[in-house]
């Protein structure tokens, strides 16, 4: 048997990985502004996460939700001080489509609606009910229904309230798109959908996959705006590597046993793997770093040649190049041993480690220029 070959791959294989670094089995060191999709978050392999990790392994890694899991409440105190959400409950899962699934759900099941605004460019995940809401038809298979959901222009709050009626159920949005390019949600437009769901009755769900847990410089990018979602999805840099999922839920919605539930969800090495990132983000600084870092990377790009736009907020910043990026891109890795990530065919997409120091972003700084001085080396 063999892998089923849905990626494309680089033909790299990193072995070895601390911090903001990660080696390939030749030995070569490669600096890593990608973080593996926004996963890596308090940087690879950081001691106090190993060790967290590596000690609950050996008291007890697994048990089902039909039991006292008191890491949990941990997690959710932490959760709630850190992001400033206190008063909301966590559900835990294990990717960020199942959170988005679960938000639906528990959207569904409190106001008895069934269809969803959604946003161009958005991306939500790759199950059922997450593919349906993501603006991407060639992900989307015959099997995901899509009749309830309404794409509206991304940022547009006038679109959006002109599509709002007592049907929705739920309006769903990045605070700052990923996938779509690294644009950002303005702050009027997540106020004006704040109004409108409370005006309709419909729950107001973000998705912060991708620009949440202090990579935007905050906790959640949608603090930038001052709201308050219904539901929050995150996942990503929750586990640092180790998959966690969870939704952030307001004290409007009443429990109910069993409208949710997973069986991995919560397990006692997710939770010791989401208790260690949180502890190391609040005893490193990492969402101030996030925003001081970020501002520095930004800065040094702005206005290098071929560079016609920098967008997002803190360590998640979206370089879009006059021309196709994935040249700049391969020289980028192949001779320059930097990790980087794309969104379309322009963008650069840079998601490190909230962790990146200074001087890892002046070093990608000084190779990123020395790339754009040569020509394009490789198609
Ligand atoms: C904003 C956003 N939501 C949801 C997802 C899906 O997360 P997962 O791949 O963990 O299911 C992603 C993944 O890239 C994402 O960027």
């Amino acid at each position: 048997m063999k892998p089923f070959d849905v990626y494309p791959l680089y033909d790299i294989e990193p072995v070895k990985a601390r911090g903001s670094y990660v080696w390939d089995d030749k030995g070569t060191r490669y600096l890593d502004l990608y973080g593996g999709h926004a996963v890596i978050s308090i940087g690879h392999a950081h001691p106090h996460y190993v060790e967290k990790l590596t000690d609950q392994l050996g008291k007890i890694g697994f048990y089902s939700n039909s039991v006292r899991i008191s890491m949990q409440d941990e997690l959710a105190a932490k959760l709630g001080e850190l992001s400033g959400y206190e008063d909301y409950a966590l559900f835990l899962c294990n990717s960020g489509a199942e959170a988005n699934e679960n938000a639906l759900k528990l959207a569904s099941f409190h106001n008895g609606r069934k269809k969803v605004i959604a946003f161009t460019k958005g991306f939500h995940g790759r199950t059922a009910g997450a593919v349906a809401i993501t603006d991407n038809a060639s992900i989307v298979a015959p099997v995901n229904p899509r009749d309830h959901v309404q794409f509206v222009p991304f940022n547009d709050a006038g679109a959006l309230e002109a599509a709002m009626s007592d049907e929705i159920s739920a309006v769903i949005v990045e605070g700052i798109q990923g996938v779509g390019g690294i644009h950002v949600a303005s702050e009027d437009f997540l106020r004006r959908a704040r109004a409108a769901c409370d005006r309709y009755g419909a729950a107001l769900i973000l998705d912060s996959v991708q620009c949440g847990y202090g990579r935007s410089g905050k906790f959640f990018s949608h603090q930038y705006a001052g709201i308050h979602p219904d539901l929050i999805t995150t996942a990503k840099g929750m586990g640092n590597g180790f998959p966690v999922g969870g939704v952030l839920i307001s004290p409007r919605f009443k429990a109910v046993h069993g409208m949710l539930g997973t069986t991995f969800g919560g397990n006692h090495l997710a939770c010791a793997a989401a208790i260690a990132v949180l502890d190391v983000i609040k005893a490193e600084n990492l969402v101030r770093n996030a925003a001081e870092v970020g501002a520095y990377l930004a800065e040094g790009v702005r206005g290098l040649p071929g560079v016609k736009e920098v967008r997002g907020r803190g360590l998640m910043i979206g370089i879009e190049m006059e021309e196709p990026a994935e040249p700049l891109r391969k020289t980028l890795l192949y001779d320059e041993h930097v990790f980087t990530g794309a969104a379309g065919k322009h963008t650069i997409r840079l998601l490190p480690s909230l962790a990146l120091g200074r001087e890892d972003a002046a070093l990608f700084l000084e190779k990123f220029r020395a790339v754009l001085q040569q020509a394009p080396v490789r198609g």
